[in-house]
């Protein structure tokens, strides 16, 4: 073992887990941006936590509309989340060239995303500044699911890779 920067030993944690966090702003402009850092962090109430950049559109929208979704985007998705996530919503709206395509959700004003593997609708509950990010907490307030859609999207650090099934690996069974 060999003691390395905090960066090298995290740049080993890949595949990470992508999702797309959608919002919307005060004038009604709907967002999307991925995110690498996010996490379920409570069963009872249900908490989803979302690690945001000051620097992001989606900042000011998610404390604009006190909401989010977390969209899980499906193996077919990547397109969407180089273009979301390499262009931001303070240059105008992203959507349409996207080709992602929403829906109304059914608890906030936040839209969810259509083919998406499950969409978690969040009201905002609690903001932690931590370092350069910011930590938004949602309870989960309406949940939705497509059960046509097969696997799902993945950063392996070197890209992103849509995974139709998971790979053969040996499996760990509890003693
Ligand atoms: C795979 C991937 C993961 C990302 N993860 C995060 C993240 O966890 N937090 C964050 O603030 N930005 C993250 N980003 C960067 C934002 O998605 C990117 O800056 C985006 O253009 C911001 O859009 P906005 O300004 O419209 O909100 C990620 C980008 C990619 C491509």
């Amino acid at each position: 073992m060999r003691q390395v920067t905090p960066q090298e030993a995290l740049s080993r944690k890949y595949p990470e887990w992508i999702v797309l966090v959608v919002s919307c702003a005060a004038n009604g402009q709907v967002n999307v941006m991925p995110a690498g850092w996010s996490m379920v962090c409570s069963a009872k109430p249900p908490l989803y936590a979302v690690s945001v950049s000051p620097k992001r559109f989606t900042h000011k929208a998610i404390l604009d509309s006190r909401a989010f979704v977390i969209a899980a985007p499906g193996p077919d998705m990547g397109e969407a989340v180089w273009y979301t996530g390499n262009h931001s919503g303070y240059d105008g709206d992203k959507m349409p060239a996207s080709g992602l395509k929403t829906r109304p959700g059914t608890a906030t004003p936040v839209p969810l995303i259509e083919g998406a593997v499950f969409n978690l609708e969040c009201r905002l509950v609690q903001q932690v500044e931590t370092g350069d990010h910011t930590v938004f907490v949602g309870e989960i307030v309406a949940a939705h699911v497509d059960d046509s859609v097969e696997g799902r999207l993945m950063n392996f650090g070197d890209g992103i890779y849509g995974l139709a099934q998971l790979v053969e690996s040996t499996r760990y069974e509890a003693k």
